[in-house]
């Protein structure tokens, strides 16, 4: 496992909390908040690995640490922090952009890197590109 050498935190979405994200207090419900990471970390992974067979391998423990409610603008960054032979493992956290408090914190999510057969393969990177010169040409269904 490599280390990843990291500029920090890279906060790439936003989202609108709206009435179907809400919880029964009115706050945003965590489902809706972990489906919305979990595919902004298979995207990241995919631009790091540049292979669209990525799968979530593992989440550890997720700690809300604040809320947000309807009408709030809340920011979502990853950061890889490091690369295995078939797996990237990376940094999550939400925060509200008025407030700039977290939301959420996760220490290590864990996609691996899939073959056509969809065993783990290797993908051979060890750094993070800052780039899209890893992005995949073509398209999974014609592979
Ligand atoms: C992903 C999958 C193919 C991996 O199979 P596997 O038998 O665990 O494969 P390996 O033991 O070779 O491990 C593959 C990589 O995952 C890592 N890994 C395995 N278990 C892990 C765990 N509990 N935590 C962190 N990393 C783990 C290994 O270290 C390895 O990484 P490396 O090559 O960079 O060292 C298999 O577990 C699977 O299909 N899981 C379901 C994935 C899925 O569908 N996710 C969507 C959610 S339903």
């Amino acid at each position: 496992m490599t280390p990843a050498k990291q500029d920090g935190i890279n906060f790439y979405t936003r989202k609108w909390v709206k009435p179907e994200d809400l919880n029964a207090n009115g706050t945003l419900f965590g489902g809706s908040l972990l489906r919305w990471i979990d595919e902004e970390a298979a995207i990241y992974a995919i631009i790091q690995l540049g292979n669209h067979r990525v799968v979530t391998k593992f989440v550890s423990e997720i700690n809300f640490e604040g809320s947000a409610k309807q009408g709030d603008l809340i920011e979502m960054g990853l950061v890889a922090t490091a690369f295995g032979r078939t797996s990237i493992t990376m940094r999550a956290e939400v925060r509200n952009m008025i407030t700039r408090r977290s939301i959420l914190t996760i220490e290590r999510i864990v996609f691996v890197n899939l073959s056509e057969e969809g065993t783990p393969a290797p993908h051979g990177y060890s750094t993070i590109t800052y780039r899209r010169d890893r992005m995949p040409t073509t398209h999974p269904a014609d592979e």
